[in-house]
């Protein structure tokens, strides 16, 4: 041990309930925070009484990665204290916490996406609670406020007319002595069933303490402000330990509320008229579709398939996607406001292959006039989730997507399509045109197929195989970084390779090829949404789809198209810069 080792080993101490006190004058409290060091349990205090619940803050040890803020303009001119459940002398963070009139939340991320959805700061998880209102689509998100790793779990919130520009909205739920504010969903109550009132919003969420139980909140003003039912939790179990992510909808036939519910390795059903009081309907999916991991965010909805109404019910699992880690199956059948009773198909069903599009559930009280059903999904995937490379927030949500139930030559699928709203992003068409690629060795290559490529743009083509049925296209750039999209039309299979797409930080994130199932056809059409640090392949009309995520050090701006033997005719290439 060297002297300075020895020194800093002497003056590391450990101290339990070390305090900073303020006399609050600005409008946040700044947290320096190490993304890697301890949780620290953290209790704030105004002029001595306990404010909320405990956090759990990352306070620099080592070295400052970036800032959190805790928004304490409500106690001017108070004494503000936090108190650190355990704190060492050697912290450096512990003395740098400073009050400050304002939060800079923009670090000038390389891979904060342009058209995407994330977090303003700190960590996002699943979407919760997406329903519309008069004109106005709800978006709510599992959400650290207090750093760029999962904790704290509270509902952010989000508003867009458009689903594609959303407008930032103060915290919607903290959590409270029923613990942390895990997923769930919001449902507009037309009738006063719950007797809140006529038209509220009411959300229903896990409350994630010692026990998972779910309970419910209301909003008067469209989601401005939220109320906790007083008589929470309105739905608990002795024994589900993994019993959460309630989604509810009103069944018109049975006149009852429904909620899906996560209960381990099932979901299970419940029946209410009013939101509190709720009785088990049923259990579903026991020996049946992928069982690699917990179940998680069901969402338990009707599609048309030629006039013919089919329930389609989401399962998010992790782990035991069909590429590993997290990923949503789905189940195809009939409910008859009691029962799911599932079609024998050939389970599990993806909705996406890609390793980026997990706990994705869909929007409630669209209007019919509308007709959509609109789902998004967070975009990531539990094996590294905490590690990606950005700064101060993680992760981003897909594209909103239209889903619809389609025939793909051999079965049915849940297909999935970004909404219309998006070509609304469309700037400049770059018209590459049609191509045939003659019998030689050479790609076709695309260098620098957009000027001033700002890395987000979207891909359109169709590719017609002659006299081959494997054929590949790829994005590079520069650096020689790549993601690569192989089409076998012998072994049925759409392969993604991003092992060399991307700068190193999970050895879980890039090893091997993300395989989807496809069914061979003459043509394909292609559309791929590129954004900074994802891709969203959707092929045949979102027949096959592939969300992932990828960290090139610089943008993809050359297209590349191979195939070892036959050719390939291309038509219609276009690249739209997107906003
Ligand atoms: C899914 C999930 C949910 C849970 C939430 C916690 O990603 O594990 O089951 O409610 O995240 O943040």
């Amino acid at each position: 041990m060297d002297q300075i080792e020895q020194d800093n080993k002497q003056k590391s101490i450990f101290m339990t309930d070390y305090t900073r006190t303020f006399e609050a004058k600005d409008k946040y409290l700044l947290i320096p925070i190490e993304d890697q060091a301890v949780e620290n349990k953290v209790q704030l205090s105004v002029e001595g009484n306990p404010v909320g619940e405990p956090m759990t803050i990352r306070i620099a040890q080592n070295k400052i990665d970036y800032w959190m803020p805790i928004d304490i303009e409500a106690y001017k001119g108070k004494k503000v204290t936090l108190t650190f459940a355990i704190a060492k002398t050697t912290d450096i963070g512990l003395a740098e916490i400073k009050q400050s009139a304002e939060y800079n939340f923009n670090y000038n991320e390389k891979y904060r996406p342009s058209y995407h959805f994330t977090p303003q700061y700190g960590w996002m998880n699943d979407p919760n609670g997406m329903v519309y209102l008069d004109g106005v689509y709800h978006l709510f998100f599992q959400y650290n406020p207090y750093g760029a790793r999962w904790g704290n779990i509270h509902w952010g919130y989000a508003i867009s007319k458009d689903l594609v520009n959303w407008q930032y909205q103060p915290t919607a739920i903290a959590p409270d002595k029923l613990g942390a504010i895990f997923s769930g969903s919001a449902v507009i109550d037309h009738d006063n069933t719950a007797g809140f009132g006529k038209g509220a919003m009411i959300a229903i969420y896990t409350s994630a303490g010692e026990r998972q139980t779910q309970s419910i909140a209301y909003s008067l003003d469209g989601g401005k402000t939220f109320t906790k039912y007083e008589g929470n939790p309105v739905l608990t179990d002795a024994n589900i330990i993994d019993f959460r992510d309630p989604k509810v909808f009103w069944h018109a036939p049975s006149k009852q509320w429904v909620m899906s519910l996560a209960t381990t390795q099932t979901i299970t059903f419940y029946g209410s008229k009013n939101l509190k009081e709720w009785t088990r309907l049923s259990e579903f999916g026991e020996g049946l579709g992928g069982h690699g991991g917990v179940w998680e965010c069901p969402d338990l909805f009707p599609l048309t398939y030629e006039g013919k109404t089919k329930w389609v019910l989401f399962v998010s699992i992790n782990p035991g996607g069909p590429n590993g880690g997290s990923a949503t199956q789905y189940f195809i059948g009939n409910f008859d406001g009691k029962t799911f009773t599932p079609d024998t198909m050939n389970y599990p069903l993806w909705l996406d292959y890609g390793r980026d599009n997990y706990a994705g559930v869909t929007w409630s009280n669209v209007p019919a006039t509308d007709g959509r059903r609109l789902f998004i999904g967070w975009m990531s995937n539990w094996d590294y989730a905490n590690e990606i490379p950005t700064v101060n927030f993680r992760s981003a949500m897909t594209v909103a997507r239209t889903l619809r139930l389609a025939h793909n030559g051999e079965h049915l699928v849940v297909t999935s399509e970004p909404v219309k709203e998006l070509e609304s992003l469309r700037r400049e068409a770059v018209l590459l045109g049609d191509k045939t690629r003659t019998n030689t060795s050479d790609a076709i290559a695309f260098e620098n197929f957009l000027p001033n490529n700002q890395g987000a743009y979207e891909l359109t083509f169709t590719v017609t195989p002659n006299e081959t049925d494997s054929f590949s296209f790829a994005l590079e750039n520069a650096k020689g970084e790549t993601i690569k999209y192989l089409f076998n039309g012998a072994t049925k299979t759409l392969s993604v390779d991003r092992s060399k797409s991307s700068v190193g930080f999970n050895a879980n994130f890039a090893e091997t090829l993300i395989k989807a199932p496809m069914v061979a056809k003459k043509s394909y059409t292609v559309r791929l949404l590129v954004d900074k640090a994802s891709t969203e392949l959707f092929v045949n009309n979102g027949e096959v789809v592939q969300t992932n995520t990828v960290f090139p050090t610089e943008v993809y701006n050359t297209l590349r198209f191979n195939t070892s033997k036959g050719t390939l005719t291309l038509n219609d290439i276009t690249v739209y810069k997107l906003k």
